[in-house]
């Protein structure tokens, strides 16, 4: 694409692991940001869109590949762009009219001449009179504010945003979201384009002309299109629904290929879905991809109070419509849902969620029984705990140190990934008594409540020194 901005010609990146080998955390991907849009990157949680992000804003190397800046190497040069966090990442110790100076001060741009860009911003994001306060004078979406004003100051290319609302409250963010739209849709924004990551699928079919869908293990484009659709947009039209829904589904059913809605195919498909990948395949895997069973990070309680919910409600409902009610962000709400599914209490199906005839048991058993229930799902459908089930079985001292279980999941996931999965995988089996599990000693020991019979008597009782 001759007009872009932004190429991203192959890019993949992989990270060293512990013992040697290294994990491929986005999949060899290409990508073009072209001038005058809104683009919005979605992925489920951990799938590598802030590595994505971080590549593309020339602030982390790719693995292999390579990023042109208007078709040429950036050669070390530091490419015109800005990045807004979801952290705000302000200096404390600065005032608010220091901390939207400083990108200029680095800049090497003269004092007077910082102020006044900085003041002049300061007044576009509505942020005049809060010059001389600090960072922690200020509410979350007043944080944000300055961070959007210190990423426009530099009168930046490309803007780039990770989640930046996401630690806002629901009416501050779609306060600040408006504001946004409007600040670009008037041109009173200094940037060609906007890069936002988000996890919020309504939030992208609000804002963006242009949506890209990541899967995981590794990041690969699912599916990357225009948005027809004009501002101001109205989220309870049929189109938006439809839009929604189809992102949705693309989400939670990655095995599926989804058909965009009609008025969305209509426009310039920047890449069908599924295309790329086919295009991929052509490529060799640089590295291994991860294959072993991930836990969805739900935690016990989130199941059975979905579980609850669904029967109550006669079984079945559409999970965008559930979200709503909870008032949760499908996205937060996924990860429960999955857990459901993976334990056989749940099926997911177009967008709907409905309660299988194990789920309708476990919602109307009491507590004694649920963790029967839970145990028993669990050892049939949950590879770790499956392991950890039978080597507590096979060990004479019924325990084991969880490092074992840490090197099995090193070998599978990225260090933050080995923590979630070992955090969830110890949540789950404690609730189902499989294990207890003591952080101190760093031990899992077989729980006294597990059934006698699942317990080998054959063992000899002398305690092995190591499995
Ligand atoms: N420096 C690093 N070393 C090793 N692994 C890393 C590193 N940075 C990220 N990862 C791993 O890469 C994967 C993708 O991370 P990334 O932060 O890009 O995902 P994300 O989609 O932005 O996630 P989130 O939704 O949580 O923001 C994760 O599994 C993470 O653990
Ligand atoms: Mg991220």
């Amino acid at each position: 694409m001759h007009n872009a901005i932004i190429e991203a010609k192959a890019v993949e990146k992989s990270y060293p692991q512990p013992d040697g080998t290294r994990i491929q955390v986005v999949g060899v991907t290409d990508l073009a940001i072209e001038p005058g849009k809104i683009v919005a990157l979605l992925g489920p949680s951990g799938c590598g869109k802030s590595t994505l992000l971080r590549m593309l804003s020339g602030l982390s190397q790719p693995s292999s590949g390579e990023i042109l800046w208007h078709g040429k190497q950036l050669n070390g040069q530091v490419p015109n762009v800005a990045i807004v966090f979801q952290s705000f990442a302000l200096f404390p110790w600065l005032t608010v009219l220091q901390n939207v100076e400083a990108p200029l001060e680095a800049r090497g741009i003269a004092p007077g001449e910082r102020r006044k860009r900085a003041l002049r911003t300061l007044d576009t994001v509505g942020l005049d009179g809060f010059e001389t306060a600090y960072p922690k004078e200020l509410s979350g979406g007043m944080k944000q504010r300055v961070g959007f004003a210190r990423a426009l100051v530099v009168e930046p290319e490309v803007l780039f945003m990770d989640e930046p609302f996401s630690a806002l409250d629901v009416l501050t963010a779609e306060n600040l979201r408006g504001e946004l739209l409007e600040l670009w849709l008037g041109k009173k924004m200094p940037t060609s384009a906007i890069f936002i990551v988000t996890h919020n699928i309504e939030e992208s079919v609000t804002l963006a002309d242009r949506i890209i869908v990541l899967g995981r293990n590794p990041a690969r484009v699912r599916t990357d299109f225009n948005v027809r659709l004009q501002h101001p947009r109205d989220r309870k039209s049929t189109r938006f629904v439809e839009l929604v829904d189809y992102i949705y589904k693309v989400m939670t059913e990655p095995d599926v290929e989804h058909a965009l809605p009609d008025a969305e195919a209509t426009a310039e498909i920047v890449l069908p879905p599924g295309g790329l990948e086919k295009a991929l395949h052509k490529q060799p895997a640089p590295v291994r991809t991860v294959r072993y069973q991930m836990l969805p990070h739900a935690r016990v309680g989130g199941v059975a109070g979905l579980m609850e919910l669904l029967h109550d409600k006669g079984g079945r409902e559409d999970l965008f419509r559930l979200s709503e009610e909870l008032v949760m962000d499908v996205e937060d709400l996924l990860p429960i849902v999955e857990a459901g599914a993976l334990l056989g209490f749940a099926t997911l199906k177009e967008g709907d969620v409905q309660i299988t005839p194990q789920g309708i048991t476990f919602a109307d058993a009491d507590i004694q029984r649920r963790k029967e229930l839970f145990r028993h799902a669990a050892l049939e459908h949950v590879t770790i705990l499956k392991q950890i089930d039978s080597v507590l079985k096979r060990k004479s001292d019924h325990s084991i140190a969880d490092e074992f279980f840490h090197d099995i999941l090193d070998e599978h996931f990225a260090e933050d990934e080995v923590q979630r999965q070992f955090e969830t995988a110890m949540n789950w089996g404690r609730y189902a008594e499989i294990f207890d599990y003591d952080r101190e000693s760093g031990r899992i020991v077989q729980s006294e409540a597990a059934p006698l019979e699942t317990i080998d008597l054959n063992q000899p009782s002398t305690p092995s020194p190591k499995f």
